[in-house]
Protein backbone atom coordinates (compact mmCIF):
# COMPACT_ATOMS: atom_id res chain seq x y z
CA UNK A 1 0.00 0.00 0.00
CA UNK A 2 1.41 3.07 -1.10
CA UNK A 3 0.97 6.12 1.39
CA UNK A 4 0.72 9.87 0.35
CA UNK A 5 -0.03 13.23 1.85
CA UNK A 6 0.97 15.54 -0.72
CA UNK A 7 -2.55 16.11 -2.59
CA UNK A 8 -0.41 17.19 -6.13
CA UNK A 9 1.66 13.76 -5.71
CA UNK A 10 -1.82 12.41 -5.38
CA UNK A 11 -3.53 13.49 -8.16
CA UNK A 12 -0.19 13.31 -10.52
CA UNK A 13 -0.43 8.92 -9.34
CA UNK A 14 -4.40 8.82 -10.22
CA UNK A 15 -3.59 10.87 -13.39
CA UNK A 16 -1.21 8.26 -15.24
CA UNK A 17 -3.61 5.30 -13.63
CA UNK A 18 -6.40 6.56 -15.42
CA UNK A 19 -4.47 7.30 -18.71
CA UNK A 20 -3.45 3.96 -18.39
CA UNK A 21 -6.94 2.12 -18.68
CA UNK A 22 -7.19 1.51 -15.08
CA UNK A 23 -10.20 1.88 -12.83
CA UNK A 24 -10.08 3.53 -9.61
CA UNK A 25 -12.46 2.98 -6.89
CA UNK A 26 -12.60 5.55 -3.88
CA UNK A 27 -13.53 5.07 0.35
CA UNK A 28 -13.06 8.29 1.82
CA UNK A 29 -12.80 8.09 5.80
CA UNK A 30 -12.22 9.77 8.93
CA UNK A 31 -10.33 6.56 10.12
CA UNK A 32 -10.57 4.72 12.95
CA UNK A 33 -11.79 2.42 10.44
CA UNK A 34 -14.10 -0.48 11.60
CA UNK A 35 -16.32 -3.23 9.51
CA UNK A 36 -18.55 -1.03 7.88
CA UNK A 37 -15.62 0.97 6.14
CA UNK A 38 -14.21 -2.27 5.51
CA UNK A 39 -17.21 -3.73 3.60
CA UNK A 40 -16.82 -0.41 1.27
CA UNK A 41 -13.27 -1.45 0.76
CA UNK A 42 -13.88 -5.37 -0.27
CA UNK A 43 -17.06 -3.91 -2.41
CA UNK A 44 -14.49 -1.04 -4.01
CA UNK A 45 -11.72 -4.34 -4.54
CA UNK A 46 -13.79 -6.64 -6.08
CA UNK A 47 -15.42 -3.30 -8.68
CA UNK A 48 -11.94 -1.68 -9.58
CA UNK A 49 -8.36 -2.40 -10.72
CA UNK A 50 -6.99 0.19 -8.29
CA UNK A 51 -8.38 0.99 -4.67
CA UNK A 52 -7.53 4.55 -3.04
CA UNK A 53 -8.55 4.97 0.99
CA UNK A 54 -8.16 9.03 2.06
CA UNK A 55 -7.92 9.08 5.87
CA UNK A 56 -8.54 13.18 6.82
CA UNK A 57 -10.52 14.05 10.30
CA UNK A 58 -11.93 16.74 7.98
CA UNK A 59 -12.08 20.07 10.74
CA UNK A 60 -14.61 21.60 8.49
CA UNK A 61 -17.14 19.21 9.04
CA UNK A 62 -17.12 20.22 12.90
CA UNK A 63 -18.59 22.61 15.03
CA UNK A 64 -16.78 24.66 16.99
CA UNK A 65 -18.14 22.71 20.37
CA UNK A 66 -17.93 19.13 18.59
CA UNK A 67 -15.48 16.42 19.03
CA UNK A 68 -13.14 17.36 16.17
CA UNK A 69 -9.99 17.04 18.90
CA UNK A 70 -11.49 14.04 20.27
CA UNK A 71 -12.13 12.34 17.30
CA UNK A 72 -10.83 8.42 17.70
CA UNK A 73 -8.00 8.60 15.57
CA UNK A 74 -5.92 4.69 15.56
CA UNK A 75 -3.34 5.27 12.47
CA UNK A 76 -1.76 2.07 13.19
CA UNK A 77 -4.73 -0.32 13.19
CA UNK A 78 -6.00 1.49 10.22
CA UNK A 79 -2.79 0.84 8.39
CA UNK A 80 -2.95 -2.89 9.15
CA UNK A 81 -6.46 -3.07 7.80
CA UNK A 82 -6.03 -1.74 4.90
CA UNK A 83 -2.99 -3.80 4.05
CA UNK A 84 -4.82 -6.80 4.92
CA UNK A 85 -7.58 -5.47 2.40
CA UNK A 86 -5.06 -5.08 -0.19
CA UNK A 87 -5.52 -1.57 -1.24
CA UNK A 88 -3.22 0.13 -3.24
CA UNK A 89 -3.70 3.86 -1.95
CA UNK A 90 -3.85 5.51 1.42
CA UNK A 91 -4.12 9.28 0.99
CA UNK A 92 -3.57 11.00 3.95
CA UNK A 93 -2.99 14.47 3.48
CA UNK A 94 -2.30 16.97 6.46
CA UNK A 95 -4.72 19.84 6.81
CA UNK A 96 -2.30 22.80 5.56
CA UNK A 97 -1.66 21.74 2.45
CA UNK A 98 -5.44 20.23 1.83
CA UNK A 99 -6.98 23.64 2.79
CA UNK A 100 -4.33 26.53 1.65
CA UNK A 101 -4.75 29.31 3.63
CA UNK A 102 -7.29 31.47 2.15
CA UNK A 103 -9.10 29.03 1.76
CA UNK A 104 -12.62 30.23 0.54
CA UNK A 105 -14.69 27.91 -2.05
CA UNK A 106 -17.52 25.85 -0.39
CA UNK A 107 -19.87 23.35 -2.01
CA UNK A 108 -23.35 23.21 -0.45
CA UNK A 109 -26.59 21.12 -1.53
CA UNK A 110 -28.64 23.31 -0.14
CA UNK A 111 -32.60 22.01 0.41
CA UNK A 112 -31.22 17.98 1.09
CA UNK A 113 -28.56 19.96 3.92
CA UNK A 114 -31.57 21.57 5.60
CA UNK A 115 -33.11 18.69 7.81
CA UNK A 116 -32.22 16.16 9.79
CA UNK A 117 -28.86 16.51 11.00
CA UNK A 118 -28.35 19.44 8.81
CA UNK A 119 -30.65 21.47 11.34
CA UNK A 120 -28.41 20.14 14.42
CA UNK A 121 -25.24 20.67 13.19
CA UNK A 122 -24.97 23.84 11.37
CA UNK A 123 -22.45 24.07 8.45
CA UNK A 124 -21.68 19.97 8.61
CA UNK A 125 -23.31 19.42 5.38
CA UNK A 126 -21.02 22.09 3.91
CA UNK A 127 -17.73 21.06 5.49
CA UNK A 128 -18.72 17.52 3.86
CA UNK A 129 -19.88 18.03 0.47
CA UNK A 130 -16.93 20.80 -0.06
CA UNK A 131 -13.87 17.84 1.18
CA UNK A 132 -16.04 15.45 -0.70
CA UNK A 133 -15.35 17.31 -4.24
CA UNK A 134 -12.06 18.37 -3.33
CA UNK A 135 -11.52 14.64 -2.63
CA UNK A 136 -13.14 13.59 -6.10
CA UNK A 137 -11.06 16.55 -7.75
CA UNK A 138 -7.46 14.76 -6.34
CA UNK A 139 -8.66 11.26 -7.02
CA UNK A 140 -10.55 11.39 -10.23
CA UNK A 141 -12.58 7.64 -9.19
CA UNK A 142 -14.87 5.47 -11.13
CA UNK A 143 -16.74 4.64 -8.46
CA UNK A 144 -16.74 5.70 -4.81
CA UNK A 145 -18.45 4.08 -1.67
CA UNK A 146 -20.45 5.68 1.11
CA UNK A 147 -22.12 4.01 3.74
CA UNK A 148 -26.12 3.81 4.51
CA UNK A 149 -25.89 4.74 8.28
CA UNK A 150 -24.79 8.31 7.01
CA UNK A 151 -28.34 8.32 4.87
CA UNK A 152 -28.04 12.22 4.77
CA UNK A 153 -24.57 12.42 3.94
CA UNK A 154 -24.85 10.00 0.95
CA UNK A 155 -28.32 11.64 -0.63
CA UNK A 156 -26.15 14.86 -0.39
CA UNK A 157 -23.22 13.29 -2.63
CA UNK A 158 -25.60 11.85 -4.99
CA UNK A 159 -26.72 15.05 -5.77
CA UNK A 160 -23.42 17.39 -6.24
CA UNK A 161 -22.25 14.43 -7.65
CA UNK A 162 -25.42 14.67 -10.44
CA UNK A 163 -25.06 19.11 -9.73
CA UNK A 164 -21.63 18.92 -10.59
CA UNK A 165 -21.27 16.96 -13.33
CA UNK A 166 -18.68 14.71 -11.89
CA UNK A 167 -18.23 11.50 -13.98
CA UNK A 168 -18.67 8.81 -11.26
CA UNK A 169 -20.50 6.43 -9.97
CA UNK A 170 -21.79 6.74 -6.35
CA UNK A 171 -22.68 3.38 -4.77
CA UNK A 172 -24.52 3.54 -1.20
CA UNK A 173 -24.07 0.13 0.59
CA UNK A 174 -26.30 -1.39 3.36
CA UNK A 175 -25.23 -0.11 6.79
CA UNK A 176 -23.41 -2.98 9.05
CA UNK A 177 -24.36 -3.87 12.51
CA UNK A 178 -22.82 -5.46 15.63
CA UNK A 179 -24.52 -8.35 16.74
CA UNK A 180 -26.61 -7.02 18.93
CA UNK A 181 -27.92 -4.45 16.60
CA UNK A 182 -26.11 -1.32 17.05
CA UNK A 183 -25.25 0.56 13.75
CA UNK A 184 -21.65 0.40 13.43
CA UNK A 185 -20.05 3.91 13.56
CA UNK A 186 -16.39 5.06 14.78
CA UNK A 187 -18.47 7.13 17.45
CA UNK A 188 -19.29 3.57 19.17
CA UNK A 189 -15.82 3.70 21.13
CA UNK A 190 -16.80 6.58 22.55
CA UNK A 191 -19.73 4.56 24.63
CA UNK A 192 -19.08 2.87 27.90
CA UNK A 193 -20.54 -0.61 28.54
CA UNK A 194 -23.43 0.69 30.17
CA UNK A 195 -24.25 3.78 27.33
CA UNK A 196 -23.69 0.90 24.87
CA UNK A 197 -26.95 -0.92 26.12
CA UNK A 198 -28.71 1.64 26.17
CA UNK A 199 -27.80 3.25 22.74
CA UNK A 200 -29.60 -0.38 21.91
CA UNK A 201 -33.05 1.63 22.09
CA UNK A 202 -32.21 3.18 18.50
CA UNK A 203 -32.53 0.22 16.49
CA UNK A 204 -34.73 -2.12 18.37
CA UNK A 205 -36.88 1.16 18.26
CA UNK A 206 -36.43 1.13 14.51
CA UNK A 207 -36.89 -3.00 14.22
CA UNK A 208 -40.65 -2.38 16.35
CA UNK A 209 -41.67 0.38 13.97
CA UNK A 210 -40.62 -1.97 11.09
CA UNK A 211 -42.74 -4.98 12.99
CA UNK A 212 -45.06 -2.58 12.88
CA UNK A 213 -45.51 -1.31 9.63
CA UNK A 214 -45.42 -4.85 8.36
CA UNK A 215 -48.66 -5.61 10.98
CA UNK A 216 -50.34 -3.03 9.12
CA UNK A 217 -49.82 0.21 11.30
CA UNK A 218 -50.48 3.09 9.01
CA UNK A 219 -50.53 5.46 11.44
CA UNK A 220 -47.40 8.16 11.40
CA UNK A 221 -48.30 9.51 14.83
CA UNK A 222 -48.78 6.20 16.66
CA UNK A 223 -45.51 5.27 15.67
CA UNK A 224 -43.92 8.46 16.03
CA UNK A 225 -44.54 7.65 19.55
CA UNK A 226 -43.73 4.40 20.05
CA UNK A 227 -40.41 5.16 18.90
CA UNK A 228 -40.24 8.07 21.13
CA UNK A 229 -40.97 6.16 24.23
CA UNK A 230 -38.63 3.55 23.30
CA UNK A 231 -35.40 6.14 23.34
CA UNK A 232 -36.97 8.18 26.40
CA UNK A 233 -37.23 4.67 28.54
CA UNK A 234 -33.20 4.44 27.78
CA UNK A 235 -32.62 7.77 28.54
CA UNK A 236 -31.76 8.66 25.01
CA UNK A 237 -31.50 12.04 24.78
CA UNK A 238 -33.01 12.72 21.27
CA UNK A 239 -32.31 15.17 18.28
CA UNK A 240 -34.68 14.33 15.92
CA UNK A 241 -37.17 11.10 15.16
CA UNK A 242 -38.26 11.95 11.65
CA UNK A 243 -40.32 10.40 8.84
CA UNK A 244 -39.11 11.64 5.76
CA UNK A 245 -38.97 11.06 1.55
CA UNK A 246 -35.98 9.04 0.72
CA UNK A 247 -35.20 10.94 -2.00
CA UNK A 248 -35.44 14.71 -1.03
CA UNK A 249 -35.30 13.96 2.39
CA UNK A 250 -39.20 15.89 2.91
CA UNK A 251 -41.42 15.30 5.74
CA UNK A 252 -43.26 12.35 4.55
CA UNK A 253 -47.57 12.81 5.41
CA UNK A 254 -49.09 9.64 4.79
CA UNK A 255 -47.40 6.31 5.19
CA UNK A 256 -48.35 5.03 1.46
CA UNK A 257 -45.43 4.86 -0.58
CA UNK A 258 -41.78 3.77 0.87
CA UNK A 259 -40.42 6.43 3.63
CA UNK A 260 -37.05 6.54 5.88
CA UNK A 261 -37.07 6.89 9.51
CA UNK A 262 -34.26 9.30 10.48
CA UNK A 263 -32.93 8.97 13.74
CA UNK A 264 -30.38 10.85 15.95
CA UNK A 265 -29.85 10.98 20.17
CA UNK A 266 -27.16 11.71 22.57
CA UNK A 267 -26.01 8.69 24.98
CA UNK A 268 -24.26 10.66 27.35
CA UNK A 269 -21.47 12.22 25.38
CA UNK A 270 -22.24 10.39 22.33
CA UNK A 271 -24.05 11.23 19.38
CA UNK A 272 -25.42 8.14 17.27
CA UNK A 273 -27.84 8.53 14.39
CA UNK A 274 -29.44 5.32 12.62
CA UNK A 275 -32.03 5.30 9.61
CA UNK A 276 -34.28 2.46 8.20
CA UNK A 277 -36.17 2.01 5.35
CA UNK A 278 -39.57 1.05 5.65
CA UNK A 279 -41.97 -0.15 2.63
CA UNK A 280 -45.47 -0.32 3.77
O1 LIG B 1 -18.47 9.71 6.51
C1 LIG B 1 -17.34 10.18 6.75
O2 LIG B 1 -16.48 9.51 7.34
C2 LIG B 1 -17.01 11.60 6.33
O3 LIG B 1 -18.11 12.43 6.45
C3 LIG B 1 -16.39 11.70 4.92
C4 LIG B 1 -17.35 11.23 3.85
C5 LIG B 1 -15.12 10.85 4.87
C6 LIG B 1 -16.01 13.14 4.63
O4 LIG B 1 -15.10 13.64 5.54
Amino acid sequence: MKEIKNPKTLQREMERLRRSGRTLGFVPTMGALHEGHLSLVRRARRENDVVVVSLFVNPLQFGPKEDFSRYPRSLGEDRRALRQEKVDYLFRPLAPSFYLSGHQTFVEARELSRGLCGRFRPGHFRGVATVVTKLFNLVMPHRAYFGAKDYQQARIVQALVRDLNFNLEIKVLPTLRDRDGLALSSRNRYLSSRERKRALAIPRALAWARDEVRKGQRSLPSLKQGILRRLRASKVRIDYVEFVEPDDLTPVRGLKAPFLIAVAGWVGKTRLIDNAIMWP
